[in-house]
């Protein structure tokens, strides 16, 4: 049976944690710095699973002793940016948290691999590769399963078939700069040109690119049931050794002619982490834009590792 650590279990963390419960036998600690809260989410799942006759072992903590020999580490800690907060100082603030994290929890498990999902996305995934330590197939960062999910619905919606018959892909950073690949997306095996005209997809992507901050909006917090269904496919493709391709960060190091950078690409994922980064080609413009997302990304992660 894997053992999962998930810390910060806030809305996102707690979710991924029923997510994983429901699917496979695990073991699983949630970590959180706030008293009670994670020792009582944990009953409350425990107690979730006896409705439905299952056994968990599900536990709840506030020190990383609990989490010892983990095979996955994901790290959902952080805080949401505040009003007159810049995003600097919502890197810093996160860096900060993320940093420490990454270096309790992988003291304990030296073996395992860290997903980590707290925002920015790309940034924390090398304050937690540095702090960690770890080698860079076990850090990876999700947000292209979540942002290539969004893009996947809005394209079912926008040309009224089922979903399952949409490919998407998106690449890039989580946020802005993320890269939609509306060439490579297919509806029923055809290109999606065939399925929508011009504009529709134009919309398609947009609704994606807006797609976190749209439930922000509505909601006032951030989404969890969206991001804890990705968490919880990027681990089974990790945990059961799949070696699904699925799109999430990693640090480059030539792929896509980008070096030092966590960019969203899509990834083989297996036992160990990254098996590989799978590079499909892309047009001159897509090539641009993923090297713009890095550059970016570079240039917040010296603010968090504190180089700038
Ligand atoms: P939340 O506020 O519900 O939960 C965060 C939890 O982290 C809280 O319970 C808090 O007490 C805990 N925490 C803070 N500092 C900690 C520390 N030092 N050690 C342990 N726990 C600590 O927030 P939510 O909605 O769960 O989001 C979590 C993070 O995930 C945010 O950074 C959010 O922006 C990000 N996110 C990323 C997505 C992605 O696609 N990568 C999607 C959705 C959210
Ligand atoms: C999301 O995309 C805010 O990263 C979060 O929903």
């Amino acid at each position: 049976m894997a053992k999962i650590t998930i810390v910060g279990a806030g809305n996102v963390g707690a979710t991924a944690a029923h997510v994983l419960a429901t699917q496979t036998p695990h073991e699983i600690v949630l970590v959180d710095i706030v008293e009670g809260l994670p020792q009582g989410k944990a009953l409350d799942l425990a107690q979730a699973l006896a409705a439905e006759g299952r056994d968990a072992r599900i536990a709840g903590a506030n020190s990383y002793g609990p989490t010892k020999g983990s095979d996955l580490i994901v790290i959902t800690a952080g805080i949401a940016r505040k009003p007159g907060m810049t995003r600097e100082d919502l890197v810093r603030t996160n860096a900060g948290i993320v940093r420490d994290v990454a270096r309790e929890a992988a003291a304990r498990s030296p073996h395992a691999v860290m997903m980590v999902v707290s925002n920015p996305l790309d940034v924390m995934c090398h304050v937690a590769h540095a702090a960690s330590g770890f080698p860079r197939e076990r850090v990876v960062g999700m947000a292209g399963a979540l942002d290539s999910a969004r893009l996947a619905a809005a394209i079912a919606h926008e040309a009224k078939v089922p979903v399952k018959d949409v490919h998407a892909l998106v690449l890039g950073s989580h946020g802005d700069l993320m890269v939609a690949l509306p060439g490579r997306c297919t509806v029923r095996g055809e290109p999606l040109a065939r399925a929508l005209p011009r504009e529709r997809i134009d919309a398609a992507v947009a609704k994606a690119r807006e797609g976190g901050a749209e439930i922000v909006g509505l909601l006032g917090t951030s989404a969890y049931y969206a991001p804890a269904a990705c968490i919880a496919r990027m681990a089974r493709a990790i945990l059961d050794g799949t070696g699904e391709i699925v799109p999430c960060a990693a640090l480059l190091s030539g792929e896509y002619g980008i070096s030092g950078a966590f960019i969203g690409v899509p990834v083989r994922l297996g036992e160990g982490g990254i098996l590989e980064i799978v590079e499909i080609g892309l047009s001159s413009d897509e090539k641009a834009a993923l090297a713009k997302a890095a550059a970016s990304v570079r240039e917040l992660a010296d603010v968090a590792l504190g180089r700038a």
